[in-house]
C-alpha cells in the first residue's frame, strides 16, 4: 500500500499494546459490547479524565490518555461522536481521518461498536484513516531520527462482524489506492513527471487488467492531433496520449463511458509566459489526467462492472524557438481551425483533440472531462468546489449527487450562446481565448465545440486539484480530487 499502513479487521477484544481507540457520544458512555470486553475500568478512566480535559464527546474531538491505569495498551484515545440524534449523519470518512490524526504509536486498535454502524461505515473509517495518513515525502532526505518509531504501520479495526467489514474494505482499499496514486502524480515535480514518465506510470495499470495504449508524436500526427501537438512543440519533452480501457461489464460489448483528462505536466504559459510568482504550482496542471488514472486504478482494482475508457493528453507547455506563437492558426483533429490568442490557454487545445478522438473512435455513451483549465474558476468558486459545465441535465444531476455523497462537490455553471460567441475569431473558426470576462465559461464553450451529440460534462478543477485546503482526510498538496467522485458516479449509475 502506498500509505504503508496494514489494516486488519478483527473481533472486539482486549488490547495489550499500542493505541486503543474507543468512541463515545456526548453522554460519554461506551457501547455495551465495548464495555463488556474492555471492562468498567475504561469507563471510569473516561469519566475521571473528561472534565479536567473539557472533553464533552463532541463530534471530531478527542481525549488522549497515555499509560492508562489498569490497561496494557500504551494509550487510550477517546473519540467523540456527538449527539445520538445526529448519528445517522455521521461522516465516517472524516471520523476515520480525524482518528488517524490522534494516534501516536506504530500500532492501534479501534473498538468500533457504534450501534447502527454498518460494514460500509467501518470500511469508510479505514478509508479515511488511509487518506489522512498519506504524505508525500519522497524527496525529504533529512527525516527525523525518531519519526519511524511513531509512524503508524498497523491498524486493527475491531467490530462485531470483521468478515463483512473486510469485504467492504476491499472496495474502499481500491479507492484509497486510486486517490493516493492521483495525489502522487500531482505532487511529483515536473522534472521527474514529464509526459513520457507519466505515460509509464499509467502503463502500470496493465497489472490490474487495464489495457493501456500509448500514442507518441508519430501516431498523434498521423491522427491529426495538431492542436495538442502545437502545445507540445515548444518543449523538448515529447507529447503522449494514453488510452486506458477497463472492460468489466457483464456484457463485454456494452458501450463504454469515457473519462478524459488534461495532463499538462508543466504549464509555463508558453510564449504568453506566466509571471514568476507561484509558477511552481503549474506542476499540478495535470490534475485532470491524474484523476483519470487514479479512477481507472480504483475501478480496475475493485473490478467494477462497467466498461470505461480513460484517456489523457499529456504535454509540457514551454517557450522556446519552436514554440507556437500568438497569431498562429492550428487545425485540430476535428478539422476546425483555431487562432492562438494566448499560448497559456493550452489545456483546451489538448482536450479538443483527445475528446474528438475518443468520441469518434469509441462512440462512448457519455464523456466527462476533467481539467485544471482556468484561474477564473478559482475566482468564481474558490477551492472547495469544482465548476461543472454540461450539455445534459441528467448527467449533470448524477455528478451533483455523486459530489454530495462523497464531499467532492461540484457546482453547475451556465453555458449560454454568448460564451460561444466570445470565442469566434476574425481569422479562423474560433480563437483559444475569449478574454478575461467569463473565463471559465468561454473555456467550457471552446471544449463544447468538439463535442457532438453525446452527453458530456466538463469539470474545471483548477481550484480543487492542487494547493488544497487541509481536511480531515487530506493533508497533501495534490488532493487526488475526483477519484472518489467518479468512482461513486460509476457505482451509483453505470454498473451492470
Ligand atoms: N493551467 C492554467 C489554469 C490554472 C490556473 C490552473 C491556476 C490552476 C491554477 C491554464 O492553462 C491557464 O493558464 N489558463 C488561463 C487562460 C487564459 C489565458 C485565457 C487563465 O486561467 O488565466
Ligand atoms: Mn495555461
Ligand atoms: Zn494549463
Amino acid at each position: 500500500m502506498a500509505d504503508g499502513i496494514t489494516i486488519a479487521f478483527g473481533p472486539l477484544g482486549p488490547v495489550d499494546h499500542g493505541d486503543l481507540v474507543v468512541f463515545v457520544g456526548d453522554d460519554l458512555t461506551l457501547a455495551p459490547s465495548v464495555l463488556e470486553v474492555l471492562g468498567r475500568n475504561v469507563a471510569d478512566l473516561i469519566a475521571r479524565a473528561a472534565p479536567s480535559e473539557r472533553f464533552k464527546g463532541k463530534s471530531l474531538s478527542a481525549l488522549s490518555l497515555p499509560a492508562p491505569a489498569g490497561l496494557k495498551a500504551d494509550r487510550l484515545v477517546v473519540v467523540g461522536l456527538g449527539s445520538e440524534a445526529d448519528r445517522a449523519k455521521t461522516d465516517w470518512l472524516a471520523l476515520g481521518g480525524f482518528t488517524a490524526s490522534k494516534l501516536s504509536g506504530r500500532t492501534a486498535h479501534l473498538a468500533l461498536a457504534v450501534p447502527g454502524m454498518t460494514a460500509a461505515n467501518v470500511a469508510d473509517v479505514a478509508l479515511g484513516a488511509r487518506l489522512r495518513h498519506y504524505s508525500f515525502d519522497r524527496y525529504k532526505t533529512k527525516k527525523k531520527p525518531d519519526a519511524e518509531d511513531t509512524k503508524l504501520t498497523a491498524l486493527t479495526l475491531m467490530t462485531s462482524d470483521p468478515a463483512a467489514a473486510a469485504a467492504a474494505a476491499r472496495t474502499t482499499d481500491a479507492v484509497a489506492d486510486g486517490v493516493m496514486l492521483a495525489r502522487e502524480l500531482v505532487n511529483e515535480p515536473p522534472n521527474v513527471l514529464y509526459p513520457e514518465e507519466f505515460a509509464r506510470r499509467a502503463q502500470a495499470l496493465t497489472e490490474l487488467g487495464v489495457s493501456v495504449e500509448v500514442l507518441g508524436p508519430k501516431e498523434l500526427s498521423e491522427l491529426g492531433m495538431r492542436a495538442l501537438l502545437a502545445v507540445a512543440q515548444g518543449s523538448t519533452k515529447e507529447a503522449r496520449v494514453v488510452i486506458m480501457r477497463w472492460n468489466g461489464a457483464s456484457d463485454p460489448n456494452e458501450t463504454p463511458i469515457a473519462f478524459i483528462g488534461k495532463g499538462v505536466c508543466f504549464d509555463s504559459g508558453g510564449i504568453s509566459i506566466k509571471s514568476a510568482g507561484g509558477m511552481e504550482d503549474m506542476k499540478g496542471d495535470m490534475g485532470g489526467a491524474a484523476c483519470v488514472v487514479g479512477t481507472m486504478h480504483a475501478l480496475a482494482a475493485r473490478k467494477a462492472k462497467v466498461n470505461v475508457i480513460g484517456a489523457i493528453g499529456i504535454v509540457e507547455n514551454m517557450p522556446d524557438g519552436n514554440a507556437q506563437r500568438p497569431g498562429d492558426i492550428v487545425t485540430s483533429m476535428s478539422g476546425q481551425t483555431i487562432e492562438i490568442i494566448n499560448t497559456d490557454a493550452e489545456g483546451r487545445l489538448v482536450l479538443a483533440d483527445v475528446i474528438w478522438h475518443i468520441q469518434g473512435a469509441y462512440k462512448p455513451k457519455l464523456m466527462v472531462d476533467l481539467a485544471t483549465l482556468t484561474g477564473a474558476i478559482i475566482v468564481a468558486l474558490g477551492q472547495d468546489i469544482a465548476g461543472l459545465y454540461s450539455n445534459d441535465d441528467e448527467l449533470a444531476a448524477k455528478l451533483s449527487a455523486a459530489g454530495e455523497a462523497t464531499g467532492e462537490a461540484v457546482w453547475r455553471m451556465p453555458l449560454i450562446p454568448a460564451y460561444d460567441k466570445a470565442i469566434d475569431s476574425k481569422f479562423a473558426d474560433m480563437k483559444n481565448s475569449g478574454g478575461r470576462h467569463g473565463g471559465a465559461a468561454t473555456a467550457a464553450s471552446f471544449i463544447k465545440r468538439y463535442v457532438n451529440d453525446v452527453p458530456w460534462a466538463h469539470l474545471d478543477i483548477a481550484g480543487v486539484a492542487m494547493s488544497s485546503n487541509a481536511s480531515e482526510i487530506n493533508r497533501s498538496w495534490g488532493a487526488g480530487w475526483g477519484v472518489r467522485l467518479l468512482d461513486r458516479l460509476v457505482r451509483d449509475n453505470y454498473e451492470s
